[in-house]
């Protein structure tokens, strides 16, 4: 059986993440979306709401599941016996940036890193545009799957709503 791993942080998931997930899914017999908790990373969301929202957007598939790790990614492949790692590429900076991460985990383990272009149409989104524009009052709606716009929506106004209540504090 062919297994891959599609590792990252997904703060939050995308409709690039979704479409590589789904290309990955049609390659290989399982797919295991490694979601990073490193705890000492701040992230918008927790690693329950990361793994419960790619559940959720993922819940067609059958091949598919989703996990949280920590530690190496390559641990986590020898653990669930999986022989790749899909990634997306959406430019010459991934490219450039996954690379020698792709040559590392090779060394490590042999795992394998097999790059997918990303989709034309999501070649220039990230979590870190979509969560910038969204804070401030951008439409992503476009971006992300619609329950995951509404967590958006909804953490950045608490976010922002604690900000304004930490000035007024400080004043
Ligand atoms: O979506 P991201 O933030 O690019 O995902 C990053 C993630 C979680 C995939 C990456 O940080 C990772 O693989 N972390 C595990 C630590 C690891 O294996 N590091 C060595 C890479 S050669």
């Amino acid at each position: 059986m062919s297994r891959a791993v599609c590792p990252g942080s997904f703060d939050p998931v995308t409709h690039g993440h979704l479409d590589i997930i789904g290309r990955a899914a049609r390659l290989f017999d399982e797919v295991v979306v490694a979601i990073g908790v490193n705890p000492s990373k701040s992230r918008l969301f927790g690693p329950e709401e990361r793994v419960a929202m790619l559940e959720r957007a993922l819940a067609g598939f059958t091949n598919v599941r989703v996990e949280g790790f920590t530690g190496l990614v390559t641990d986590f492949c020898v653990e669930h016996d999986a022989q790749a790692i899909v990634k997306g590429l959406r430019s010459s900076g991934d490219f450039d940036y996954e690379l020698p991460m792709a040559h590392m985990n090779t060394a490590l383990t042999r795992v394998e890193t097999v790059f997918l272009p990303t989709a034309t149409g999501q070649s220039f989104v990230s979590s870190s545009l979509v969560k910038e524009v969204a804070s401030f009052g951008g439409d992503v709606a476009a971006f992300v799957p619609d329950f995951v716009l509404e967590a958006l929506t909804r953490r950045l106004a608490e976010r922002q709503s604690a900000q304004r209540a930490e000035q007024q504090g400080d004043a």
